[in-house]
């Protein structure tokens, strides 16, 4: 199975030329109808994802391989290693650098010849005739007579030996990526992989086979069928353009189990954008090094799968080519983890690609990009991660909810993913060009949600359901002014053109909340309900006797906002109801703020952290780290306050 062909590259690419020409989607106003400007794309980094293409950047050399960034104004060094360090002795592949170089004028020598030598000791994976490089660009600019620090850009380049010196023929430059691993269907899962040459590639299972993907592309997406539920299977990646090939050492994935069956253990965590703190605290919009700890950590707990809570990204950019970038960033820091296990991903309010407009006073205004089915945050989005695609279906003229709102189940637990980040608008604009706000879920979202929740609650081998949305339902830490609260205002909602005239939606997002609480509170199998965008943990405890805040009830001067004193508690509250929130991937720390519902708070932490899931025949118990490994907290069996 593929997602793009060289057809639909070549769709993607014309469409990035003529973006500003394509026509205004039905459902949203033009802003440049009303005054607005345009804005030229921002770019924030200092290279292409091309320039970390091996055949752009790289070309023969008798000791090894030039380094040519196509910038003069470049310097800093590249660092490089054998990208799967020691692969023999290793289950998470990892480069581990080992030579450096300096970078001028954007030129630089990646050496080989002295991993080849008799006396040599770096020849770690005992290359004789080809192997793969990771390297690492660090770079700075003169600016101003001053130097200005880029960053550093990590890649991957395959070499191998010829007659006068050395060539890149092609390269695995991002993958293989595990998929789709799900009881729903554990007979078939996906892996992916990326190359720097249009090529063709093939997944081999040991002594099983190979299966191929012969059309020619960039991007490699492979169904593998005829599986054995809850097996371990070894496979490879290769790729070949020509008489050329590549081949990545192996590796290993293991199916789910039958539907109901098996012990699942699985890891959840959220909120890994960059922070402060320079080097890898910031990498390319990603914190490397929290999620790095993480990812290793919920490795070798043997996780099954990772929920990712959004805000993988600092995000937030008109360029296509920064967001991809930086998605292409999380999956690298992942990468090691995302070889054998999947990581199923939700969307935060920062995966956001948009156009940015001003008006003649400086007002701006994000909507996202379109067209929608190439240019959205959503599509690319889809592009870039392989996860289901069971989501609803878009309304027309907005985004695809596909590979954004999924569910899966996984042995004896069924995970729902909603997407409270859909087809955002600037809060200030909703009302006049039509778009979303954050927290906010339209009709068709909300009743796809009912449907699968209450399938769920109706199939017998479904024996827990954890639901995760990036915006809180009862912020705690950060957020109280967005997520699905916005400080009590309930006319906060979507707004969608009908016939060219700004139309809201029905209801207001804590209408919207407190139907959803209503619904989940009367599972008998909603084990937790999972936030992300607080960086911190918090769990509480939400009941019947909370107090949340009931607009009926509470808008004592009809406008709309529960700010008059009164935070009622919701009656149709049935169960108690575990809301935890785990945005401790790495992004900027918040602590607790007030909310009406402050009470129901059992714990609080602005630490890192990651939550690891334990789910049998008896109970799904929950267990949270900090990013040291440390215990925070732990619920032994999360549905035991619903059995009173
Ligand atoms: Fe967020």
């Amino acid at each position: 199975m593929k997602i793009i062909s060289s057809a639909a590259l070549l769709t993607v690419v014309l469409f990035f030329i003529t973006e500003t020409q394509a026509q205004v989607p039905s459902a949203i106003i033009d802003p440049a109808e009303r005054g607005y400007t345009l804005q030229p794309e921002q770019r924030a980094y200092a290279l292409t994802q091309r320039q970390l293409y091996p055949s752009v950047i790289f070309s023969a050399d008798e000791k090894g391989l030039k380094l040519d960034l196509g910038d003069s104004t470049l310097y800093g060094r590249l660092h490089y290693g054998p990208a799967y360090f020691d692969y023999v002795n290793s289950d998470y592949y990892e480069a581990r650098f080992r030579s450096r170089s300096d970078i001028k004028k954007g030129k630089g020598l990646l050496e080989i010849n002295s991993y080849f030598k008799k006396e040599s000791l770096s020849n770690v994976n005992h290359w004789t005739t080809s192997g793969t490089f990771g390297f690492r660009l660090e770079l700075m600019r003169i600016r101003d007579g001053a130097p200005v620090t880029l960053g550093v850009f990590d890649g991957r380049v395959d070499f191998r030996k010829t007659a006068s010196g050395y060539a890149t023929p092609l390269s695995i430059v991002e993958g293989p990526i595990v998929g789709c691993i799900q009881s729903d269907h554990p007979e078939w899962m996906l892996i992916g992989f990326d190359t720097d040459r249009m090529s063709t590639g093939m997944i081999e299972l040991e002594e099983i086979g190979v299966y191929p993907d012969l059309s020619v592309s960039l991007h490699h997406e492979i169904t593998i069928g005829n599986l054995q539920p809850a097996h371990r299977y070894r496979y490879r990646a290769v790729a070949i353009v020509g008489t050329d090939s590549v081949i990545t050492p192996w590796m290993s994935f293991k199916t789910a189990p039958v539907k109901g069956k098996g012990t699942v253990v699985f890891a959840y965590s959220g909120d890994g954008r960059a922070t402060t703190g320079g080097g890898e605290n910031e990498y390319i919009g990603v914190n490397r090094t929290t999620i790095t700890q993480i990812a290793k950590q919920a490795f070798r707990r043997g996780t099954d799968f990772f929920l990712f809570g959004g805000d993988m990204i600092g995000g937030y950019t008109s360029s296509a080519e920064d967001f991809t970038l930086m998605l292409k960033a999380f999956k690298t820091t992942f990468s090691g983890y995302m070889n054998s296990v999947p990581v199923y991903c939700a969307v935060g309010n920062h995966e956001a690609h948009y156009f940015g407009y001003a008006d003649a006073r400086g007002k701006k205004v994000n909507i996202d990009k379109y067209p929608y089915d190439s240019l959205s945050s959503e599509a690319i989005i889809a592009r870039e991660f392989i996860q289901p695609s069971t989501g609803p279906d878009a309304y027309p003229g907005m985004p695809t909810y596909k590979r954004n709102v999924y569910g899966f189940q996984y042995g004896p637990v069924k995970s729902i993913v909603l997407n409270t980040d859909y087809w955002n608008t600037s809060a200030n604009a909703i009302s006049t060009f039509g778009g979303s706000p954050e927290g906010y879920m339209l009709p068709n979202q909300v009743e796809w949600f009912e449907r699968e929740l209450k399938a769920a609650e109706a199939d017998p081998t479904v024996k827990y359901i954890v639901l995760l949305a990036h915006e809180p339902f009862f912020p705690n830490g950060g957020h109280a002014s967005d997520a699905m609260w916005h400080f009590g205002d309930n006319t906060v909602r979507s707004y969608r053109a009908v016939n060219g005239t700004m139309t809201p939606f029905d209801y207001g997002v804590i209408d919207m909340r407190d139907r959803l609480w209503e619904v989940i509170s009367r599972s008998k199998k909603v084990a937790a309900v999972l936030g992300s965008d607080e960086h911190n943990y918090h769990r509480s405890l939400i009941t019947n006797t909370t107090p949340v805040g009931v607009p009926e009830l509470d808008d004592l001067n009809h406008d709309g906002i529960l700010n008059d004193g009164r935070f009622s508690p919701d009656a149709k509250f049935t169960h108690p109801t575990w809301f935890m929130v785990c945005g401790g991937a790495g992004a900027p720390y918040y602590t607790q703020e007030p909310t009406p519902w402050s009470g129901a708070v059992k714990k609080f932490t602005a630490q890192n952290n990651y939550f690891i899931f334990t789910a049998n025949e008896k109970k799904i118990g929950l267990e949270v780290f900090n990013a040291n490994g440390q215990l925070l907290d732990a619920v032994p069996d999360l549905l035991e306050v619903r059995k009173k």
